[in-house]
């Protein structure tokens, strides 16, 4: 049988040639990174997954094949064989793992050819995402994403050998399905031969892996691809890999210890770093007091601080009026930043405007007095004890935030991440884990003008508070956690409601009639009544925690084949137009059907 490769048959990878096998016969195969004509001698970087190895043509040593290497172009595919041979004084590269070496090709073989990439196959190149999603293939060749994809294969067989040993099971539940509620639109797919229904994506297996606990099966995971149709973020992608797991006949501190030995297992595999465990606990409403978020990073402080009581009852309407109308006030120091012009304060009321608050107010601590828009307004006493309050010494720039509890959080809470970033305040070697704890169970959704759920429907609530459900629904916890890893929600699950008679209730306070239970999760409720153990899990979103172990500013650069904000992929085309024929197979027809194409 002919075959291209002949017995061109690689003997190291471009990484592995070093001083040590001066003289050697070998082979190697790979990609034209780089080709230099240097006076008659070509010098080729030859790169593989593993890295570069300088391979030359010199015409002294071998004319003909010296005279075959001219027609090479960069990201040409070759085999070369030769001899590793040191390179002269003052050509070697000390940054390169094979910088000593050259390989002296005595047999060139072109496996194929190739057109001229659109961008340079180097980290360093400047090109626009778009392009790079486009020709994914030849970006995924760069360094840098190949380092990502390969430690991601490495977190993903941590994983695996982690939760294998510790008596989970993998097992894999259905992508065609019914709804799984957490809080997004579902992705649905026609079904052909059912006319006039729908499947849904997965938003993650939540309801399955309880059956699964039903079943009798006691430990799973999977690491499993979830659908979400939500506005994108940059954390944020319509498909999004979950390690996902489920325990039963366990509390909270079951799920955490587990959790946490998989962190330690995942960060000592990927970075060879010990971290320590067990992780802090905050609960969610010292989270929100101390840093607007339930997500803080605690890697630095400038926390916040509410000055509701000193103000209500200044002579700044804006303050007053909204304590009396139940908001809140808070502040944080910015130390040292009394030299912040006009312009960039502008700027910060600009990106807190973006959650909604309607303004910023500032004061400038100097020695003697304090320069602000809203300083005339205070009292001596108001303003002694806003600058105790607020710790302020001159030189400072405090902020505040008027507004309901919701946006005054959010947006002080934003605007400290931004500070810390900007001011230098976060020390990027450290990975603080936090287990935030205690989440209110329901919030009100003033759009719908109903309660929702803030984990899932199906999260049990704390037992003591479970008599208050009816009465007061928003004082009521949850015993759900989040993972929090340096202000990002890496994980977040639950112990689950296991008796019917507490779903229902809680389904109740959602404003979820019994009909509509029924008709969405009757499978379920069926199931909680025929002998569900307690049991409770947690879901990782590994893509984010790849994002951090990376180091990577973007999601879609721990992702093969990511989407866009717009959830296209830019590679393939999708989403994409079908036509009429087969949408008529699928009984749909289009409200605009200009767009669409009538043949293939
Ligand atoms: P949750 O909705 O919190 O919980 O999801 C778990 C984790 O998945 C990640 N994540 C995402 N990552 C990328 N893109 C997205 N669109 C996206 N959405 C979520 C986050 C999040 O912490 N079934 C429950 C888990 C449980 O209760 O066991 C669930 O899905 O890192
Ligand atoms: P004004 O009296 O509206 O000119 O506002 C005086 C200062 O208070 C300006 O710096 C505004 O940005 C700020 N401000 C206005 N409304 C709010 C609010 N809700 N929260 C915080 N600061 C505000």
């Amino acid at each position: 049988m002919l075959d291209t490769l002949g017995d061109m048959r690689r003997t190291h990878h471009c990484c592995a040639l070093t001083g040590a096998d001066m003289g050697k016969a070998v082979v190697l195969t790979g990609w034209v990174q780089r080709r230099r004509d240097h006076g008659g001698v070509i010098f080729v970087d030859l790169r593989d997954k593993e890295g570069i190895t300088q391979v030359v043509f010199n015409p002294d040593h071998n004319a003909e094949v010296h005279a075959k290497a001219h027609d090479i172009r960069g990201e040409y595919v070759l085999g070369v064989r030769g001899t590793v041979s040191r390179r002269p004084e003052g050509m070697r590269n000390p940054k390169l793992a094979t910088g000593e070496i050259e390989v002296m090709v005595d047999e060139l073989k072109v496996l194929n050819d190739a057109q001229t990439p659109p961008f340079l196959i180097e980290d360093s190149v400047e090109v626009s995402e778009s392009v790079r999603l486009k020709y994914r293939h030849l970006d995924l060749r760069r360094p840098q994403l190949q380092r990502n994809i390969i430690l991601r294969h490495r977190v993903g067989a941590a994983v695996r050998q982690y939760l294998n040993a510790n008596g989970f099971l993998d097992i894999e539940t259905p992508v065609l399905t019914a709804s799984t509620p957490e809080g997004a639109r579902d992705y649905l797919v026609p079904s052909r031969v059912n006319p006039g229904r729908f499947y849904a994506l997965p938003q993650s297996p939540q309801l399955f892996k309880q059956m699964l606990m039903i079943s009798g099966f006691e430990r799973y995971y999977q690491i499993v691809r979830c659908f979400r149709d939500e506005d994108l973020r940059a954390e944020r992608q319509p498909e999004f890999t979950q390690i996902d797991m489920e325990m039963s006949f366990v509390g909270e501190a079951d799920v955490m210890a587990v959790a946490e030995g998989l962190m330690a297992a995942v960060f000592k595999e990927a970075l060879g770093s010990e971290i320590p465990v067990p992780f802090p606990k905050m609960p969610y409403h010292e989270a929100m007091d101390r840093y607007g978020l339930d997500k803080p990073d605690t890697r630095f402080g400038l926390e916040l601080k509410d000055v509701s009581d000193i103000v209500k009852s200044s002579g700044f309407k804006v303050f007053a009026s909204v304590v009396e109308k139940g908001g809140i006030v808070k502040a944080l120091n910015a130390k040292g930043c009394i030299g912040f012009s006009r312009k960039e304060i502008d700027d910060l009321t600009e990106l807190v405007a973006v959650y909604r608050a309607k303004g910023l107010a500032w004061i400038k601590v100097k020695e003697d007095e304090w320069q602000s828009p809203i300083a005339k307004f205070f009292t001596e006493a108001e303003k002694a004890d806003l600058a105790r309050r607020l710790d302020m010494a001159p030189g400072d720039l405090i902020f505040f935030v008027a507004d309901h509890p919701k946006i005054t959080n959010e947006a002080l809470g934003h605007l400290r991440n931004h500070l810390g970033r900007r001011l230098g305040l976060i020390d990027e070697n450290r990975f603080n884990f936090l287990w935030v704890t205690e989440f209110p169970m329901l919030e009100y959704d003033e759009g719908e003008k109903r309660y929702q759920a803030l984990h899932h429907p199906f999260t049990a609530p704390f037992e003591e508070d479970y008599e208050k459900l009816e009465k007061d629904p928003l004082s009521v916890r949850s015993r759900a956690y989040d993972l929090v890893l340096n202000g990002s929600e890496v994980g977040g699950g639950s112990i689950r409601i296991h008796q019917r008679s507490v779903q229902n209730k809680v389904f109740e306070a959602l404003g979820i009639s019994q009909d509509s239970a029924e008709k969405k999760f009757g499978f379920l409720l069926k199931a909680l009544d025929s002998g569900a153990p307690p049991h409770g899990g947690i879901a990782f979103g590994m893509d984010r925690l790849m994002m951090i172990l990376c180091n990577q500013p973007s999601i879609r650069d721990v992702i093969a084949f990511p989407k866009t904000q717009k959830a296209a992929c830019l590679l393939t085309d999708a989403p994409s137009e079908v036509t009429v024929a087969q949408l008529e197979e699928l009984s749909l027809r289009l409200r605009k059907t200009a767009a669409v194409p009538n043949k293939e």
